[in-house]
């Protein structure tokens, strides 16, 4: 595969980190198609590359298989970036059939998609949700997998589907298990999105914040930007053998940490109220990236949290 000037289809691209990798594969000078039903998305998010030429944005579901089949046919893309999905693990809990169809089923679409109209390669955003509690730290690749919430079963059971379409009918799949991404355009409007996205929103809002638990708890926060480029590189490098990635930066912070950090950033020192910890909430999280720099899936720097969060709060 030629890495410059391919043709990138991009499922759930007006949504954070979606938006993100569409800037990165134009600025490299491919082709993209964008795909969104707007669910979560927001198609200002794509507001810097709207007028685009390599862009062509497309406002429709993934369900909707013909009409994906229609487009896929007309663009003849080179590799497909799978990130629609539902992304609330509180929603999977409360809407399993929702789950099924948005994080399992159109998996399985994706990869027929390309079976039938010859992609060479699928590119999927998994999750460290794959899996639950961890036993060992850091987490590598081979992790025993026990996901505790119907979202991490999608993600988990995806990944199988692609395996088997890689074995089966030569696609190299490409399963990047994303541990917790912040950036830019993150909505901070749901309780679950990314804690990061919700306490720089309350302390531009001079609100207090809430820590469930201690404090303590950790979570290897990696730049949008970084995964980005990690899931541009994974749809278009050569020799990056195929299979399943974690997606992090091998560093962890605690949420104490951070609240001094935005504290320092914003020169505040934000009021924190502690309440008992959430069921299911992991303590610790901490991936190892080993596998991800040995194949050069990402090279180069990780954004160090804290010019990260300036970014994020400027
Ligand atoms: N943000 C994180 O920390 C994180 C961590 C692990 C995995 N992920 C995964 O990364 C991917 C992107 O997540 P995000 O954080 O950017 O969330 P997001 O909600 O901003 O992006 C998801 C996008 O998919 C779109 N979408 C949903 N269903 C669709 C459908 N049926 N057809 C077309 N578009 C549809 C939404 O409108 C949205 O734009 C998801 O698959 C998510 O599960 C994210």
């Amino acid at each position: 595969m030629n890495p410059s000037h391919q043709r990138i289809l991009v499922t759930g691209a007006c949504g954070f980190i979606g938006s993100h990798t569409v800037e990165h594969l134009l600025n490299q000078g491919h082709q993209v198609l964008a795909i969104d039903n707007l669910r979560t998305g927001n198609r200002d998010n794509l507001s810097s590359v709207a007028e685009h030429p390599s862009l062509q944005t497309e406002i429709f579901s993934v369900c909707e298989r013909d009409r994906l089949e229609s487009v896929a046919a007309e663009f003849e893309p080179n590799a497909i970036i799978h990130l629609a999905a539902l992304v609330s693990v509180q929603e999977s809990i409360d809407n399993p059939e929702d789950n099924y169809q948005l994080n399992l089923a159109n998996t399985h679409s994706i990869c027929e998609v390309a079976r039938k109209h010859d992609v060479k390669r699928v590119v999927f955003a998994s999750s460290a949700a794959i899996f639950g509690n961890p036993i060992q730290l850091p987490i590598d690749e081979n992790h025993p997998k026990a996901p505790l919430s119907p979202y991490g079963m999608g993600k988990w059971v995806s990944e199988q589907i692609l395996d088997q379409y890689r074995m089966h009918y030569g696609i190299d799949t490409y399963a990047l298990r994303f541990f917790n991404v912040y950036g830019p355009r993150q909505d901070p409007s749901s309780p679950y999105s990314g804690v990061i996205s919700i306490f720089s929103d309350r302390i531009s809002a001079n609100q207090s914040l809430t820590v469930f638990g201690d404090g303590l708890q950790t979570r290897d926060f990696i730049y949008v930007k970084d995964v980005a480029a990690i899931i541009s590189n994974a749809a278009t490098a050569r020799d990056v053998p195929s299979g399943p990635y974690n997606i992090c930066t091998g560093k962890e912070t605690t949420l104490n940490q951070l609240i001094e950090t935005l504290g320092r950033i914003t020169n505040t020192s934000p009021e924190t109220n502690y309440e008992a910890p959430r069921e299911g909430d992991i303590i610790e999280s901490l991936g190892s990236n080993e596998k991800l720099i040995a194949n050069k899936l990402f090279s180069g720097l990780f954004m160090p949290l804290e010019d990260g969060l300036r970014n994020l709060l400027a």
